[in-house]
C-alpha cells in the first residue's frame, strides 16, 4: 500500500471488518447490501463482502458512485433516493441476508423491508439522525436482528489486517489533500461528493 492508503485504512476498515463479519456474520452465497457506498466505511463492507464471495449489493445518491461500485465486484446498485427503490431491489435480489448502514433515521425502516426473514441488519453510524418511527412489526413477524457496531477490538484489528492482506484489499482513496488545503477537503466531504477516503497530507 502507499502511505496515502495505509492510512485510509484502520478506523474505516476496523469498524467495517467488525460490523460484516462479527456482527453481520456474513458469508459466502449471502446477498448483502451496503448502503451509501460513497462512505469510507461502506467501500471496505464492500470489498470485504465481495472478498467472502457473498452477493454484494450497494446503494447511493449518485449513479456515478454506483456505476464505480460495480468495479469493486457489486452486481446491483440503486439510487436510495428514488422512491421505488425497495421494490426494484427486491425484485433483483430478493432481499437481503446482511444489511450494513451507516445512516440509520427514518430510511432504516427501508432496510427492514428488504431483509431477508431472519436477516441481519448491522448499524455503525446515525448520518441521518435517529429514526422517528420503527416497523416494528416487520422486525418480530420477521425474526430480523438489529445491531450495532463500534470500531473493533485489538483482535479484530488483527483479523483485519490479516483479511485485507489475504484478499489483496486496496483501500479506495477519493483525493488527497495538503494539510493547507483541509477546509476543501471538508466542503468535498460536506457536500458528499467523496467515493472512498479523504486522505490529509503535511
Ligand atoms: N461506529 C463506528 O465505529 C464508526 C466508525 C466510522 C464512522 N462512523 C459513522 O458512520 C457514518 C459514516 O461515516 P463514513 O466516514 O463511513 O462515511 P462518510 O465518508 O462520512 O460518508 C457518508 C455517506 O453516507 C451516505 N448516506 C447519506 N445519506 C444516506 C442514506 N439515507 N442512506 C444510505 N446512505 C446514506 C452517503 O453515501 P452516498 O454518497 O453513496 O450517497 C455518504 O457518502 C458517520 O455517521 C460516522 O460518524 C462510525
Amino acid at each position: 500500500m502507499t502511505w496515502e492508503e495505509a492510512a485510509a485504512l484502520p478506523l474505516a476498515g476496523l469498524t467495517a471488518y467488525r460490523a460484516l463479519l462479527y456482527q453481520g456474520q456474513a458469508k459466502a452465497g449471502d446477498q448483502v447490501l451496503v448502503t451509501g457506498i460513497g462512505g469510507g466505511v461502506a467501500q471496505f463492507a464492500a470489498q470485504y463482502a465481495v472478498a467472502l464471495g457473498a452477493k454484494l449489493s450497494v446503494s447511493s445518491s449518485r449513479s456515478a458512485k454506483l456505476e464505480k461500485a460495480r468495479s469493486l465486484g457489486a452486481e446491483h446498485g440503486f439510487n436510495y433516493l428514488e422512491s421505488n427503490w425497495v421494490d426494484q431491489a427486491l425484485a433483483a435480489t430478493g432481499g437481503f441476508d446482511v444489511i450494513i448502514d451507516g445512516a440509520a433515521g427514518d430510511p432504516l425502516n427501508n432496510l427492514i423491508h428488504v431483509c431477508k426473514p431472519g436477516g441481519r441488519i448491522v448499524f455503525y453510524g446515525a448520518t441521518m439522525g435517529l429514526p422517528g418511527k420503527l416497523e416494528a412489526r416487520k422486525v418480530y413477524w420477521n425474526q430480523l436482528k438489529i445491531m450495532g457496531s463500534t470500531m473493533g477490538s485489538d483482535q479484530d484489528f488483527l483479523d483485519m489486517i490479516a483479511f485485507v492482506m489475504k484478499h489483496a484489499i486496496r483501500p479506495e482513496i477519493d483525493r488527497v489533500f495538503g494539510f493547507g488545503d483541509a477546509v476543501q477537503a471538508f466542503d468535498r466531504m460536506k457536500a458528499g461528493d467523496q467515493m472512498g477516503k479523504i486522505v490529509l497530507t503535511p
